[in-house]
């Protein structure tokens, strides 16, 4: 399967990512930048998917879900009724939701969280690249980043802005890693 998986995500300085089940900053631009990041395809009739958690999905306000113009696939150990939501799948396992992508046709599969998620796709033969932002700041978190592997190594996309980024007087960085 040539399939290749993408990670986004936000880490404070001492590489927080949520606190209470939510995020523990506020920021609206960077919050376009992963809309867009995780929306945009090349192929204008295709779609990409978002892969998460239980809890990051609970995470997103009720209004928002599921995350518009994304196949959004949920992982749970147990059922989730998700019938209300369009283009939404719930899988128990990582594996039975990466076996679900040969079923139709997308272009992008972007896992966005959270711990468990990020950790099992980190230390996947599938995972080809992270996308982090990093805050200039610490935050008091309760969830972190998992350890991310030795061997990635920082390169620049044209879709992915170089400059320091400043926001409600925090500042913060975009960067592109892939593995060596
Ligand atoms: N900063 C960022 O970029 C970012 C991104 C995403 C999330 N977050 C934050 O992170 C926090 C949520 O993350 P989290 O790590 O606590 O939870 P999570 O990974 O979103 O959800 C955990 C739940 O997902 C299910 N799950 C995870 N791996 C699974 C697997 N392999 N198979 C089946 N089910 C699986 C389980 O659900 P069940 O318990 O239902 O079985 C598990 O309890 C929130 O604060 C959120 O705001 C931040």
């Amino acid at each position: 399967m040539g399939l290749k998986l993408k990670l986004i995500v936000a880490a404070s300085e001492n590489l927080g990512i949520g606190k209470n089940g939510e995020l523990p900053w506020r920021l609206k631009k960077e919050m376009a930048y992963f809309s867009r990041m995780t929306k945009t395809t090349k192929d204008p009739t295709k779609k990409n998917i978002v892969i998460m958690g239980r809890k990051t999905w609970e995470s997103i306000p009720e209004q928002f879900r599921p995350l518009p113009g994304r196949i959004n696939f949920i992982l749970s150990r147990s059922n989730l009724d998700l019938q209300q939501y369009q283009d939404t799948f719930g899988f128990k396992s990582f594996e039975t939701a990466l076996d679900a992508l040969s079923w139709g046709s997308f272009e992008s599969v972007w896992v966005i969280g959270g711990y468990s998620v990020y950790k099992e796709a980190l230390s996947s033969p599938y995972f080809d690249k992270l996308y982090l932002t990093k805050l200039h700041t610490s935050f008091e978190c309760d969830t972190f980043l998992p350890t991310l592997p030795e061997n990635l190594k920082e390169i620049r996309e044209p879709e992915v802005p170089e400059e320091l980024q400043e926001e409600d007087g925090l500042q913060y960085s975009y960067h592109v890693y892939e593995k060596a």
